[in-house]
Parts: C-alpha cells; sequence; structure tokens
C-alpha cells in the first residue's frame, strides 16, 4: 500500500484530486471512475470541480459508478447518494449524464438490480480507479463486519453504528435507512487503482488496524493490504496511530527524490 500523509484535509483533498486527474489524463479515451459519498471525498470533488473550471480537466467521457446507494430513499430525496453526488460533483462538470451509474435504492427487484450493476461494471471493462472512505466500523462502501472478501454487489443490512453514524444527516436516527445497496469487497479488490482517503482523529485507530493490523473481515478495509495498488492519502490526524508513520514519510520523500533524479537524467540526455 502507498502511504501519503497530508498536513490537513485540503492538503489531502488536492493530492488524491492529482491522483485521480493524473489517470484520468493517462486513459482519456476510456475511464472508469468508482465514486464514494460521505464527508471525507467532498474536499476531492471540490478540487476536481476546481482543475475542470480553471484548468479544463475534461469528463466528457468519464464513466463513474458509485458504490453505494440507501434502501429506500428516491434519487431526489436530500440524504439519497444521488442527490448528494449531482449536488456536490455531478452539476458543476460536463458529465455525460448517461454514463453516470449509481445504485437504484428504490428497485422493484433489488436482487436483481445488484447483479445488473455488476454486469454495467464488466460491460465497461471494470473500474480503473475507485475512491473509498472507510467507515467507524472499518467498512469501505456498507461492506459491514462480517462481510464476505467476495462478496459482490447485494443488499446488505447496516450495523448501529453505521446507523448512528450516519444519522448526523437526518432529524432523527429512525429516519436513517436500515439498508443499503453496496458493491461487494470482491467488487472493490477488482478495481485496477483503490484510493483510500482518511481524515480525523477519529478515524485513526481504524485506519491503523485497517493498514496494520491482521486481515481481517471485522475491518473490511484491511482487505485493501491485498490489493496489488491501494493508495491511501490521509491527513495527520487520521495517521496518528500507525506504528510505522516515519517510515510511510520516509517512503514518499524517496520515491520523490528518485522521480526528480530520474527527471533530470531524463533532460541531461
Ligand atoms: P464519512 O463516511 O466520510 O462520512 O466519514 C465514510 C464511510 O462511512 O465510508
Amino acid at each position: 500500500m502507498e502511504i501519503y500523509i497530508k498536513k490537513n484535509y485540503e492538503e489531502m483533498s488536492r493530492k488524491a484530486a492529482e491522483i485521480v486527474a493524473e489517470e484520468m489524463r493517462k486513459r482519456k479515451n476510456h475511464f472508469v471512475l468508482g465514486l464514494a459519498t460521505g464527508s471525507t471525498p467532498i474536499g476531492l470533488y471540490k478540487e476536481l470541480i476546481r482543475m475542470h473550471q480553471e484548468e479544463g480537466l475534461d469528463f466528457s467521457r468519464v464513466i463513474t459508478f458509485n458504490l453505494d446507494e440507501y434502501c429506500g430513499l428516491s434519487p431526489d430525496h436530500e440524504q439519497s447518494y444521488h442527490y448528494f453526488m449531482f449536488e456536490n460533483f455531478f452539476k458543476h462538470i460536463n458529465i455525460d449524464k448517461k454514463n453516470i451509474h449509481i445504485p437504484d435504492g428504490m428497485a422493484r427487484d433489488l436482487d436483481a438490480h445488484c447483479r445488473e450493476y455488476e454486469k454495467m461494471i464488466a460491460d465497461n471493462r471494470g473500474i480503473d480507479l475507485q475512491v473509498l472512505g472507510i467507515g467507524g466500523d472499518g467498512h469501505i462502501a456498507f461492506n459491514e463486519p462480517g462481510s464476505s472478501l467476495s462478496s459482490r454487489t447485494r443488499v446488505k443490512t447496516l450495523t448501529q453504528q453505521t446507523v448512528e453514524d450516519n444519522s448526523r444527516f437526518f432529524k432523527t436516527i429512525e429516519e436513517v435507512p436500515k439498508y443499503a445497496i453496496t458493491m461487494g469487497i470482491g467488487t472493490i479488490m477488482e478495481a485496477k487503482i483503490c484510493l483510500l482517503l482518511v481524515n480525523g482523529a477519529k478515524k485513526a485507530e481504524v485506519f491503523a488496524k485497517a493498514v496494520e493490523g491482521p486481515m481481517t473481515t471485522e475491518v473490511t478495509a484491511s482487505m485493501l493490504q491485498t490489493h496489488p495498488r491501494t493508495i491511501a492519502v490521509v491527513d495527520e490526524e487520521a495517521a496518528a496511530k500507525l506504528k510505522r508513520k516515519d517510515y510511510y514519510k520516509h517512503v514518499e520523500k524517496m520515491a520523490g527524490l528518485l522521480k526528480k533524479r530520474v527527471n533530470e537524467k531524463g533532460k541531461n540526455g
């Protein structure tokens, strides 16, 4: 896992946006971007919007797949992930609406819809880069503790902790949906790059477990330890409990020096 520890949320978001933009530019003709909701990626979306508006970052051919959606909320519900994505990202960039995919929490046959969602991802040749956050209980997407490593898109019952964590967005805890459609761990693990964002002291413990703890379905984010290319971009507060924090910083510095040397060699022939 590559780990970048940034001073604060703004720097974390900028670094994440640079990574996304670089991959987008590399795969100009076909880029499939997996997206996440929650408070963590809002700064990343803001920065990508700025890059679109000020630097012409082009989303016209980008295809997106969101990780999850609550069951039972219509797309115009203010707490639905459809609404979140349009408000915080899609309506500010030049994405083609037909390239946007978000699970439909109102689908009549939820299981059939989940299978169709998987098929759509496969038909688009898989996800190139998947943005991820981590939940207080260690989940990625809504893969709550105990989720199978090989799970695919399906309906999950949310844990009490997730319901409580998410109740801050609803008037009462009773209004928080208890089920969600979510990509599975197996689905996420097939993304070519996983970009995990973590910020704030509240996530420090669970992030350390995910990165340095044993791999366990108790902390589904720990499965990323087996992914061939996970990049974690986090702020100092979230990194506070990492045992190997100094080493990760050293690796970043050394990689930077190496890149500089290669560039200079290239310039000088
Ligand atoms: P948050 O949620 O970004 O709002 O902390 C992350 C998650 O639950 O995956």
